[in-house]
């Protein structure tokens, strides 16, 4: 079949080629045939978000996603009622993270370069296209175990106290919003007593307590006056405002469904380089249970500086608690030490800083990392690049070095150009339309059911 289709294509490349008489036309021609081949080697059908319904089984309910929205950007959600999920996953950048590593409770309520409280562990990654990862968290630790984040089957996999208990939820969203709320650093704050299941169900008292959410709750599910909200309602409603942010229609997509013009001549040379001799489709993978998300979901040692807060209220691993030992917090596994999942890089373009400690503020730093790990690694530093409370002394680096992933061992040489092309087709080839700050920040609620203050979102574009 495949062989056939080229040489269709070659044929009808000849008489464009001959009309235009132009050698710039000729090499298009045969740019656009390279790169379409290459897509459909990799299975890549720039198709993904079509499945969304069918794999949910059932029509996107836009209600229960716009009371999902009210109450992602509501302060109710945290015991402490000082975050929100917006507070953190922002709308300014893919509902993803200002900071390069996340500040919960004890903030100033500002979300932006702003704000300043305390650090968590860890980068807020965005939640674009969450609904098609199989596996969340910078280390997997939340997973759905058939491959398939719509397919409870096999249970949904999640560390103590949780475990497996979350595996009747119908997806591994809806199952994740179970944890945010329970989160002591991120948004329940450290007064309340009792165990996760106690604070959710205060969350659930107060949303109850609270006449417009009763409402709404009722409108959203079809629930009689005297149906109590539960924490699954909650939950759905989360979710479903997270399905409703399936922004998978980028150039790259449209080009693979036969839009040659979708690409700028620079993206889809860097897409030949990012599917060939850069490697980096070996894990940031789109075939199979990647769902064309541009991840493998497997943790990996990319040799990351580790970047160390002055004032945390996570603990730190390492005998001088200024490290980020990964993927073994979860398996206890030595082998796993420093191991962060591929990240998706679906959008990645809207991010301002990048990797699982946002250690770069540069996506072109980002991506010359990986081509020269050592280098980049061992000639880091935070000053300059972030916040004063970010730019102390690094953890060590050498450990993390010496657990390379083999694929990264080897610099990769590029010329100017195809660094170039390369970033333009991470930034923008990547890119959803959708995703941009000025379309997000529409979905900043003007005021909030509950009535409490709205988060300071600086955004001033
Ligand atoms: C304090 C900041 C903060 C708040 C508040 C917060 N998150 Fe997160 N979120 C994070 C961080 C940090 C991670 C990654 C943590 C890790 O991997 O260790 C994350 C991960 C996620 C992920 C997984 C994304 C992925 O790529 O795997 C989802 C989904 C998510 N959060 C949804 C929510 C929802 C829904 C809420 C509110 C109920 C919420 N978050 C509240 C910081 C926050
Ligand atoms: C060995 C597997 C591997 C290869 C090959 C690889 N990456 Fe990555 N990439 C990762 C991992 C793992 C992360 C997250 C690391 C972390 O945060 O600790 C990542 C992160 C990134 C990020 C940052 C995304 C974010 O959200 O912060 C970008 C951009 C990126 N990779 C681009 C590329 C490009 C371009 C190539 C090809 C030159 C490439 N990668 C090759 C594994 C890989």
């Amino acid at each position: 079949m495949r062989a056939t289709h080229w040489v269709v294509r070659v044929l009808t490349a000849v008489p464009l080629l001959a009309a235009s008489g132009g050698p710039a036309r000729a090499d298009d021609a045969d740019l656009d045939r390279r790169l379409a081949l290459v897509l459909s080697d990799a299975e890549f059908t720039g198709r993904i978000a079509e499945q969304l319904e069918d794999r949910l089984g059932r029509k996107l309910d836009r209600g229960v996603a716009d009371l999902g929205r009210l109450l992602f950007f509501d302060r109710l959600l945290g015991v402490k009622l000082d975050n929100a999920c917006a507070g953190c996953h922002s709308p300014a950048h893919g509902f993803g993270d200002t900071q390069s590593i996340a500040i919960g409770i004890d903030n100033n309520n500002k979300v932006g370069p702003g704000r300043t409280g305390p650090r968590n562990q860890r980068r807020t990654p965005m939640v674009l296209n969450t609904a098609f990862f199989p596996k969340l968290m910078w280390n997997s630790r939340f997973s759905a175990d058939s491959g398939d984040p719509f397919d409870n089957s096999a249970g949904f996999t999640f560390p103590a106290p949780e475990g497996r208990t979350l595996s009747r939820q119908p997806h591994l969203l809806t199952a994740q919003a179970f944890i945010p709320p329970t989160e002591r650093n991120e948004m329940a704050g450290f007064e309340f007593e009792g165990t996760n299941d106690d604070l959710r169900a205060e969350v659930v008292r107060r949303l109850n307590d609270t006449p417009n959410y009763r409402r709404l709750f009722r409108q959203a599910f079809g629930l009689d006056p005297e149906d109590p909200i539960t924490y699954d309602h909650l939950a759905a409603a989360l979710a479903e405002f997270q399905f409703s942010l399936t922004f998978a229609d980028a150039p790259v997509d449209r080009f693979a469904r036969g839009r040659r013009a979708a690409m700028t001549r620079e993206e889809k040379q860097g897409a030949l380089l990012f599917f060939g001799k850069a490697g980096c489709v070996s894990c940031h993978a789109v075939a199979g249970g990647a769902n064309e998300m541009f991840s493998d979901f497997t943790p990996h040692v990319l040799g990351v500086p580790q970047v160390a807060p002055a004032r945390t209220n996570s603990v730190f691993d390492g005998p001088g608690g200024d490290e980020d030992f990964g993927l073994e917090q979860v398996t206890g596994r030595a082998a796993d030490r420093y191991k962060f999942r591929t990240s998706p890089l679906r959008n990645v373009g809207v991010q301002p800083t990048f990797f699982h400690n946002g250690a770069f503020t540069r996506l072109e730093d980002a991506i010359a990392h990986h081509l020269d790990v050592r280098r980049s690694a061992l000639n880091y530093t935070p000053v300059g690049r972030l916040p004063r409370d970010l730019a102390g002394p690094t953890g060590p680096i050498r450990p993390v070095l010496a657990r390379l992933d083999p694929l990264v061992r080897d610099p990769i040489r590029l010329t100017e150009a195809e660094f170039r092309q390369l970033v333009a087709f991470v930034r923008t080839g990547l890119l959803d339309e959708r995703a941009r700050p000025e379309n997000l920040i529409r979905l900043i609620p003007d005021r909030l059911p509950s009535r409490l203050a709205p988060l300071d979102f600086e955004v001033d574009d």
